[in-house]
């Protein structure tokens, strides 16, 4: 009777240095391997590569379009003024500046800029950016017209939206790569360095002294009569 009861006593323990040690050794962690997964149900989903064809699909392809009409949320806002003529006109007269942006978005805009618009533009705005002035480009790119000529130093900030958001003649559109928020304020950007040049020319300066100011004291219905105008839009 003690013997039996000695070897289950050993037992018990040879059964608990058991689970002891594969408790232990399931701490184990190695990079090199997943290990072993016994219900991994829908933890991890198939890796599809992007561009291969798929079944499921009815045009067999893995890179789908998005569902018609929608948008991604938070990103991009809807811009409801037609790539039509008229639409740039009414965006000129219905569009101002959201009242969110400040000193800090005009820095970040400026960022933008620097990026995406000074290669044309020039960083001074003057139209001499690389691409047109580089003596290294055999076909060198057309200069774009300076902010600080008479058509564009008047020109409405809805209209200025409007061309970075669809693009003009031979600038590309901006309204997939930049969002609501990121045009306004380099557009922010683009009026403050007509501003500066207009403060820095004696004559100009009370032609659009406005240019900041006025348009966003107006307080026109602008930021109402679009999504696109940045009022009503979150601040990023
Ligand atoms: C590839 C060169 C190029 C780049 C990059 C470029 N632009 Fe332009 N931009 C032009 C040209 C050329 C015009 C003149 C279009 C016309 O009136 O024919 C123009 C015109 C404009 C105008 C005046 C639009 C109007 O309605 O008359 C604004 C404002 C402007 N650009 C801002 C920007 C901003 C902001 C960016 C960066 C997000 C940018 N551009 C990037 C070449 C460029």
């Amino acid at each position: 009777m003690k013997k039996q009861i000695n070897t289950i006593i050993k037992n018990a323990w040879m059964f608990a240095a058991a689970i002891i040690i594969s408790l232990f050794s399931s701490c184990y962690y190695s990079n090199s391997s997943p290990g072993w997964e016994y219900m991994p149900d829908m933890a991890h989903s198939v890796a599809y590569e992007t561009y291969s064809s798929n079944p499921f699909f009815p045009d067999s392809m893995n890179a789908i379009q998005p569902v018609p009409h929608t948008i991604p949320r938070g990103v991009y806002m809807p811009f409801h003024y037609s790539p039509q003529q008229t639409g740039y006109d009414s965006a000129g007269v219905n569009l101002s500046f959201p009242t969110w942006l400040n000193d800090e978005e005009r820095e970040q805009g400026k960022h933008i800029y620097e990026i995406y618009c000074s290669v044309c533009h020039g960083k001074g705005g003057i139209g001499n950016g690389t691409i047109v002035e580089n003596p290294k480009i055999k076909n060198p790119f057309p200069p774009p017209p300076s902010y600080f000529s008479e058509n564009l130093i008047n020109l409405p900030v809805g209209k200025m939206y409007y061309s970075v958001y669809y693009g003009k003649n031979l600038m590309g559109p901006y309204g997939k790569i930049l969002n609501n928020n990121e045009i306004w304020k380099v557009v922010y950007y683009v009026k403050s360095l007509q501003q500066h040049h207009a403060d820095s020319t004696a004559t100009a300066g009370t032609a659009i002294a406005s240019a900041d100011t006025a348009v966003k004291s107006t307080a026109n219905n602008g930021g109402n009569a679009n999504a696109a105008s940045g009022d009503s839009a979150s601040k990023k």
